[in-house]
């Protein structure tokens, strides 16, 4: 069987699958179109990066393509309309990053409060001139209230990390999260509720039609102005633009991004703003994580090609009628 690979990941995802024809993207930048179609014309698997739209054009290209093992837990880059038409597994890599993802949203969580942008910076500057007691005060943590927008294992995990911060957790997601609500004494609420009442927001929905830009200027004039607004999950979940505009005029504290709507394209406005703390998409870029992510990706694809089930497979109703 033929696989392509978009890009260098982990041997644990290579390895396994040595037995086939495995070819990798050398580039150091995503694949072209053009070059995808090329590759996609002949393969039988593909291991495509969030990077990499695989839309209703391309996949016409892909007569052979059974599986695409997305190097990612969201898959908002695949039309999956299409590919299950098709005929084509698409599985995802959940679990394995979890961890690092909640782990990163905490970073940016206390890098907003603290300020720890601004402070890097001035020091960086040369223009550290001492201590001084009013020095890039920022807000504590504990006791305060977290809003969790979309409770799947990431939010789950958010929150579940907030122990030893004593803080009240909200949550909106459209499923009873009875684990949250046992665990931590989690409240449902709606939206507008939640925005209106958390120190701290953190979005971990997936992108689809309904959650783009549920974010907008709109529901972030219901935030508190002492509010630290973080995301993690994908860009064009909050209004980028509108964000600028409400960090620049103190309509909330800060925010704590890791995701744009545009990637690698950065607002130009957020990039201006002081209170924001910008990392480069890295919520799953831990060794562990990334390593992991690879294996499950071979691991589905040797499934597809043996006849099982891959146990992370996104499209489950393709089954039945997948192509041999
Ligand atoms: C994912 O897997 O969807 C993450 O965004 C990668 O960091």
């Amino acid at each position: 069987m033929k696989i392509y690979v978009t890009r260098q990941i982990p041997a644990a995802g290579i390895e396994p699958l040595s037995e086939h024809e495995v070819e990798v993207y050398a580039g150091e930048v995503p694949i072209g179109r053009n070059e995808l179609i090329e590759k996609l014309r002949t393969v039988d698997a593909v291991i495509p990066l969030l990077t990499d739209e695989l839309d209703a054009d391309i996949l016409g290209y892909a007569k052979n393509l059974k599986v695409i093992a997305n190097y990612a837990v969201g898959y908002d880059n695949i039309d999956m309309e299409e590919a299950t038409e098709r005929g084509i597994v698409v599985t995802n890599t959940p679990d394995v990053l979890t961890d690092a993802t909640a782990e990163l949203t905490w970073a940016l969580i206390f890098a907003a409060s603290r300020r720890l942008g601004e402070a890097e910076r001035l020091v960086r500057s040369g223009n550290f001139k001492g201590w001084a007691p009013t020095l890039l005060m920022g807000q504590g943590i504990r006791g305060k209230t977290l809003g969790i927008i979309g409770t799947g294992r990431i939010g789950t995990r958010v929150a579940q990390m907030s122990r030893g911060l004593d803080m009240k957790i909200f949550y909106y997601d459209e499923n009873r999260n009875e684990t949250l609500e046992k665990e931590m004494d989690a409240k449902k609420v709606d939206i507008s509720y939640l925005l209106h009442a958390c120190d701290y927001v953190s979005i971990h929905l997936p992108l689809t039609r309904f959650t783009r830009h549920l974010i907008d200027a709109h529901q972030m004039f219901r935030m508190k102005p002492t509010a630290v607004l973080v995301n993690t999950s994908r860009g064009a979940i909050i209004d980028e633009k509108a964000l600028a505009a409400v960090l620049k005029g103190g309509k909330i504290a800060a925010a704590g991004l890791d995701v744009y709507e545009n990637e690698p394209e950065v607002a130009p406005e957020l990039l201006k703003c002081e209170n924001a703390i910008l990392a480069p998409h890295i919520g799953s870029a831990t060794l562990e994580a990334r390593s992991k992510m690879a294996e499950l990706c071979a691991t589905a694809i040797l499934d597809v090609f043996a006849g099982r089930i891959p146990g992370n497979m996104v499209n489950k109703e393709v089954w039945p009628d997948r192509r041999q």
